[in-house]
């Protein structure tokens, strides 16, 4: 049974000022206990990298900082764009790629999501690739048509090398913001496609560490029940890790341990 270390990631979406920014990161790097795992990241907006990843670089436990999106190109005339080697330059480690509200508000194809995993692998980032169905595509059964294609298109020309140096993040539109989570069978189902995806792609022995976090709805009260998976890796959450205290107990329920305390 191979041992993947859980990894529990905060997105923190389009919210929080400067402060509020530095004062969550402050709270949850003296918060978390020390400890071998699990793995934790916090996403802020972009403006506050760099001031958060200061705030947290002293933690008794590592807490690592990324971004919630690139732009594939290194530099150029892309106004109010972002790229993955100004991220590089703020110390984050991670960087979010293909998240649902990116694709479905901002309207990016699978193709740009393919880039934009290309570019943050070429740099040393990260990606959490996200996939994940619309709740019309599950009433249709094509959930796992829609995850492979958005993975397939996601990790597209990367050799096993490469693939081996992400994490996706299995997130059901339908349960993103509301409340309603997928019920561990329904995810450790998509899971379990996921890591035989991969282990096509890859390899079997990649397919076998690798990391499928689930999202959608994540709370204290219903952690525990998902990471019981074993295809389950860690989460990424969005409302629950927006305060110190939920965020912290999701990390503790990530413990090997499954520290109550
Ligand atoms: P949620 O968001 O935890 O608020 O549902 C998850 C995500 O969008 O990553």
């Amino acid at each position: 049974m191979p041992m993947r270390r859980k990894l529990i990631a905060g997105n923190w979406k389009m919210f929080k000022g400067l402060e509020e920014a530095r004062e969550l990161a402050r709270a949850i790097a003296q918060g978390l206990e020390p400890g071998p795992d699990p793995d934790v990241a916090i996403f802020p907006a972009f403006p506050f990298i760099a001031q958060v990843v200061e705030v947290v670089s002293k933690a008794p436990h590592p807490i690592g900082v990324g971004a919630q999106n690139l732009y594939p190109e290194p530099e150029g005339a892309f106004t109010g764009e972002v790229s993955g080697r100004m991220i590089r330059s703020t110390g984050a480690r991670y960087v979010i790629v293909g998240h649902s509200e990116r694709r479905h508000i901002i309207g990016e194809s699978d193709a740009l999501v393919g880039k934009k995993v290309r570019a943050a692998l070429d740099l040393g980032l990260i990606p959490i690739l996200c996939v994940g169905e619309k709740l019309e595509e599950r009433e249709a059964g094509n959930t796992l048509q829609v995850v492979n294609r958005q993975l397939k298109a996601g990790l597209d020309r990367l050799d096993a090398a490469k693939v081996e140096r992400l994490v996706v993040a299995y997130e059901p539109v339908w349960a993103i913001g509301t409340g309603k989570t997928a019920t561990p069978q329904q995810g450790a189902e998509v899971h379990q496609a996921i890591r035989s995806e991969i282990s096509k792609i890859a390899t079997p022995a990649v397919a076998d560490e690798f990391r499928i976090l689930y999202g959608g709805s994540v709370k204290p009260s219903n952690i525990r029940d998902l990471l019981a998976e074993p295809d389950i890796d860690g989460v990424l959450v969005g409302g629950a890790s927006l305060e110190a205290d939920s965020f912290l107990e999701l990390c503790r329920a990530g413990r090997t341990t499954g520290g109550t305390g």
